[in-house]
């Protein structure tokens, strides 16, 4: 399958570009996008055959749910029903916006979308080419992350077509995305919303709508068995996670590793060592910046063939924990 790269305009996207897109979506099509978070691949999401092919490009377990995006409240009614108070608070705090919401599904909806769940994940992003791209297909849109199963989620477009090349039909390039890591994802088909994905969104805000959040990362812990931890978010690189560490043990344990293999940092700290197979790489000491350019650093040390990646972990608060739970999924090794 040939893939058509279109560099389109984030901020006023040019019609034609999107009616190309649109019209691979309504005729089953596979088109990746930018949102806000990272980039989507999306699938008309009342089409069967059409989600079934997302889960073929990305070799997605076909038990992992799909998020659908939506441009507007009647969207969002084809595909969902039910919708408390507290829900329809949410959305119109943070809608469009980087917060996802499980609600009861309609049985319109493909049932692969869902995994077989009667739920269904939605949301309403905040960029002008995905929404434009909605109202054109005039159809929800299922998209997960635009990346190979497991890999880290693509933030530019030479990410997904890294991935995702010859394997779907267009790509929307409308430039790096802006917060980096996806969406937060949170159940309130209950009584007290569950928070299932940490993101952007944090407790603390979404506490201020709707009360106490449940976390539902003890949830989790509990009903997994020991040791099975699924990786997730990965570079090709192993990585080893230092959550805590003194600059001193940053550099050691760098110096280390360089003795047997390539070795990538991502830090805060600035370590030098002079040893062409080390590449460091340094961010802000601030989770925004952790956010928006983690997953393309760890990219960035696959193509420089890193047999290991070092990452300087960040303050687990706000937005950092949602970096944190990124980070120590996608770890081999944490040291704590
Ligand atoms: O920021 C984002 O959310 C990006 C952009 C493209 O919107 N999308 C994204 O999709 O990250 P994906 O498929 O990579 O992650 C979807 C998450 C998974 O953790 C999945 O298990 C959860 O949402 N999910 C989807 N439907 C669900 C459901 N019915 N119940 C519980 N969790 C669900
Ligand atoms: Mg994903």
């Amino acid at each position: 399958m040939k893939t058509t790269l279109l560099q389109i305009n984030a901020e006023q996207p040019q019609a034609d570009f999107i009616a190309q897109a649109a019209a691979i979506i309504r005729r089953g099509g596979l088109v990746a996008f930018p949102t806000e978070t990272v980039y989507g691949l999306g699938a008309d999401a009342m089409n069967e055959a059409a989600v079934q092919k997302i889960f073929q490009a990305k070799g997605r377990p076909s038990d992992n749910p799909l998020i659908v995006h939506v441009s507007s409240q009647a969207m969002l009614h084809r595909v969902a029903k039910e919708i408390s108070a507290k829900a329809e608070a949410l959305m119109e705090k943070f809608w469009p916006g980087p917060l996802t919401l499980v609600l009861q599904r309609r049985e319109a909806v493909a049932p692969t979308v869902s995994a077989g769940l009667h739920t269904v994940a939605v949301r309403m992003p905040h960029h002008k080419i995905a929404l434009a791209l909605l109202e054109q297909a005039a159809t929800p849109i299922a998209a997960p992350s635009a990346n190979t199963s497991s890999r880290p989620s693509p933030t530019t477009a030479a990410h997904v077509l890294e991935d995702l090349h010859g394997r779907i039909e267009m790509i929307l390039d409308g430039g790096p995305t802006n917060i980096g890591i996806e969406s937060t994802v949170l159940d309130v088909t209950g009584d007290v919303p569950v928070m299932l994905r940490p993101g952007w969104v944090t407790p603390e805000l979404l506490a201020e709508i709707v009360g106490d959040v449940q976390q539902a990362m003890a949830i989790d812990e509990l009903k997994r068995s020991p040791g099975t931890r699924y990786r997730h978010y990965s570079p090709r690189a192993r990585v080893v996670l230092l959550e805590n560490a003194a600059p001193e043990l940053l550099q050691q344990t760098c110096v280390e590793l360089l003795k047997n293999e390539r070795v990538g940092l991502i830090s805060k700290t600035p370590v030098f060592i002079d040893d062409f197979r080390f590449t460091a790489i340094l961010l802000a000491d601030s989770a925004a910046d952790y956010a928006r350019r983690i997953y393309s650093a760890m990219r960035e040390l696959d193509e420089n063939q890193a047999a290991v990646i070092v990452i300087e972990g960040i303050n687990a608060t706000g937005v950092g924990a949602a970096v944190m739970d990124r980070l120590r999924r996608a770890a081999s090794t944490i040291h704590s």
